[in-house]
């Protein structure tokens, strides 16, 4: 179970709680809260399937994705790499998440000579990004393998009625992961988005979700005052007192992705009509020393959100020394007048992952709310398509 910890606990509006928690529930894009539930054995069962014939086929599997069809399997990929167990024949690769030439080269050199499948991630089935690398991969693949055996060795993950993607996949027979319709990008990570490209990492896809599942039930046993809401109402108080900067640290550096997704998840969904805190995040101890003098003694319109592993640290070790600079620093920003939450988890594990996500993904929902704004639109993104578009020549159709 996610912990908060913060030193001076506001009063929980809990019927506006229960209001936006309902408002939530009826609204269908709010689809997402339920996957840890609703997510069945059968639908898991074939996404271990799929992800052995992968394991079993390729050297690599590719994604193409951005955002939401991206950050959240490589936060929970990359937080884990570092088990034995995990020395996987198969290795994960990204594309598509930036129009740099770089990212697409040294892909495509990694996958020179090996064996490779092609994971296409878009729930609109048309972001420029992701399409044009997966134009480029998939010609590679028939290059090299034909495009009968080509086209069996692409799976297209998308809307399971509607777009460019989704009718390409079916033309030509790819295998087919639907993403819910109610489910949006950023609250994606727990449906076939995330679990295939986890579950060919051999990440135990299982007890990521059960970790959801669990975080999810705690909720519903305490709607009126549970970490959720304590870290939802205290954000939206901390937001009304001129606190609009929000750095999630962490002192574990294998969470670099997760705070990439967090980042993600919180400034699509809140950062709407002038409103929303901004998300940043810092990887301590190196950040101490660069932010570190700000955080102590610049702008007291920040307020700090550290992730912790909590665990049995042996004294003398570096894991110890690096849990005390944790411990002391959370001090020296608390004294410098910088509210902190801490947010702990008891281990770095696929449940406890299952956990902070689905913690994370209801607290942003409900703060958005809080803030009086829709957390599952993105406006916004839509202005800088147009422009490319108009640029690039490129019809809204596509
Ligand atoms: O959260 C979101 O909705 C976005 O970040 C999307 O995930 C991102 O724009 C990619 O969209 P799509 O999956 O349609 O390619």
């Amino acid at each position: 179970m996610v912990k908060v910890k913060y030193p001076n606990f506001i009063q929980i509006d809990a019927q506006r709680a229960r209001g936006i928690v309902e408002d939530i529930r009826n609204d269908k894009r709010g689809e997402w809260a339920r996957l840890p539930v609703e997510t069945n054995e059968e639908e898991i069962l074939r996404i271990e399937k799929i992800a052995a014939e992968v394991r079993e086929k390729a050297d690599y599997l590719v994604c193409t994705g951005v955002g939401g069809s991206y950050l959240g399997h490589r936060a929970v990929i990359e937080a884990l790499k570092h088990r034995p167990e995990t020395e996987r024949k198969t290795q994960v690769l990204y594309a598509g998440n930036s129009l740099d030439p770089e990212e697409l080269s040294d892909v495509l050199e990694r996958i020179e000579g090996r064996d490779f499948m092609i994971d296409v991630i878009s729930k609109s089935g048309g972001t420029l990004g992701p399409s044009v690398a997966f134009k480029i991969l998939k010609r590679k693949l028939f290059e090299k393998y034909g495009e009968e055996e080509g086209r069996r060795r692409i799976i297209a993950t998308t809307d399971p009625n509607f777009g460019m993607l989704h009718d390409e996949a079916v033309k030509n027979n790819y295998i087919q992961l639907a993403i819910p319709s109610g489910v949006g990008g950023r609250f994606s990570v727990l449906s076939p988005v995330g679990l295939l490209p986890m579950a060919v990492a051999e990440i135990d896809i299982r007890a990521l979700m059960e970790g959801a599942k669990h975080e999810h039930d705690v909720f519903l046993e305490d709607t009126d005052n549970g970490s959720v809401l304590k870290y939802a109402f205290l954000r939206d108080y901390l937001r009304r007192q001129g606190y609009d900067v929000e750095v999630l640290a962490t002192f574990v550096r294998r969470l670099h992705y997760f705070q990439e997704w967090w980042k993600q998840l919180f400034g699509e969904s809140e950062g709407k009509k002038r409103q929303g805190i901004f998300p940043a995040a810092v990887s301590y101890t190196t950040d101490l020393h660069s932010m570190g003098q700000y955080m102590q003694e610049g702008r007291r319109n920040i307020f700090e959100t550290v992730i912790e592993v909590a665990g049995d640290y042996k004294e003398e070790t570096l894991a110890w020394m690096n849990k005390m600079a944790e411990e002391a620093t959370v001090a020296a920003h608390r004294e410098g007048g910088i509210p902190v939450f801490e947010i702990e988890i008891d281990d770095l594990t696929e449940k406890t992952l299952g956990e902070l996500i689905w913690f994370f993904e209801a607290a942003c929902a409900i703060s958005a709310k809080l803030a009086g704004v829709d957390p599952f639109d993105q406006p916004g993104v839509e202005k800088y398509k147009e422009n490319l578009n108009e640029k690039l020549n490129i019809s809204r159709e596509g």
